[in-house]
């Protein structure tokens, strides 16, 4: 088993547990809820996959177990799901001293974590991530939250986990695009790092923990500096800015993580275009995403991007702050003019 700490020896610190097997990672995660009641958050999806083995865990450790099972798809990631998730843990007389454990994806770490926040002024909770792209990015890191009239994660707060556990044997049900989709946020992690995280999967097909557990030692770097997200954790933005636009203009046909890869390779074009990278990364971007069995061409939502550029929520005036790399392993942050940005979406 690896173990990624976050703010080590300080109050608010947990650990990333990244093991094979489940039933290896269960010995942690019932000490950790000894004496107290838990509350299992998680979707429809997952619920026929995984659901019944963990309560069964939970039972055979002595543990009361209560559940709410979300309708999966990001559109449940609401305030009305919220409020269910809130009043099912009143009505069992959840208190403070009770756990809740987020079994699922980014919508259910997400919802899970925000509910987890606010209910009795905040609970602990567990996140067991399984997909790829929560192993390595959303489950860890402390943002919690919901979409509210159309904008994505409008309403949350930053709240740690106070243990994630994650297990290699929820990846063998994800489908080929599920974990391609990870793999668009892993190759951030390469950008940001300049490691070669993915060598080994596109040999094989196959990642192993010791990725997984590198790619959460790289976030943990920007999340301890900067768990607010004010400065330099939005390094942790690379291909994000241009990714979501992509992913709103396909109307939600690309994943997260194939959106995010294409994100990756037009700002690093952009870059080049206002001289802020230098020439030919994108070419090296592009060979890479490409390697990894994910698509490079984007030109088919760039109009449509363009207007979801304009109105992104972290403009700043005219300006937004863009994180980009000048070679693999050299992020920085940019203000660049969003005319700019939108203009080479049209043109460029
Ligand atoms: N997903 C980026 C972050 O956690 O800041």
């Amino acid at each position: 088993m690896l173990s990624v700490e976050f703010f080590a020896g300080k109050p608010g610190g947990y650990r990333v547990l990244i093991g094979d097997r489940t039933d290896g990672l269960i010995p942690p995660l019932l000490s950790h809820i000894h004496g107290c009641k838990a509350f299992i958050v998680t979707d429809s999806t997952v619920e026929t996959l995984h659901f019944n083995k963990l309560r069964e865990y939970l039972s055979g450790g002595g543990i009361e177990t209560h559940s709410f099972i979300l309708p999966a798809g990001e559109q449940n990631k609401s305030i009305d799901q919220l409020k269910m998730i809130l009043e099912e843990l009143l009505k069992h007389s959840f208190d403070r001293d009770d756990i809740l454990i987020n079994l699922g994806g980014g919508v259910v770490s997400d919802i899970g974590g925000f509910a987890a926040s606010v209910y009795m002024r905040g609970i602990r909770y567990v996140n067991i991530p399984t997909s790829l792209l929560s192993m390595v990015d959303s489950s860890v890191g402390g943002k919690t939250g919901i979409d509210l009239c159309g904008v994505k994660n409008a309403v949350g707060a930053f709240f740690s986990p106070t243990l994630v556990i994650e297990s290699l044997e929820y990846l063998a049900t994800l489908s080929e695009s599920d974990i391609r989709c990870g793999v668009g946020e892993i190759i951030k992690y390469e950008m940001i790092s300049g490691l070669d995280l993915l060598g080994g999967y596109i040999g094989s097909g196959m990642i192993g923990k010791e990725v997984i557990a590198k790619c959460c030692s790289i976030k943990k770097e920007y999340v301890e500096a900067d768990l607010l997200d004010r400065g330099k954790r939005k390094i942790l933005n690379i291909g994000h800015t241009f990714g979501h636009a992509f992913e709103a203009a396909s109307g939600f046909a690309l994943s997260h993580g194939e959106a995010v890869a294409l994100g990756i390779i037009a700002e690093t074009r952009f870059g080049e275009s206002i001289g802020a990278v230098p020439e030919g990364l994108s070419d090296a971007v592009i060979k890479r995403v490409s390697d990894c069995g994910l698509v490079t061409d984007y030109s088919s939502y760039k109009e449509a991007a363009s207007v979801f550029i304009e109105h992104d929520k972290k403009r700043n005036g005219d300006l937004i702050a863009i994180p980009f790399c000048s070679s693999f392993g050299s992020p920085f942050i940019e203000q660049v003019r969003l005319l700019d940005a939108v203009s080479f979406l049209k043109n460029g």
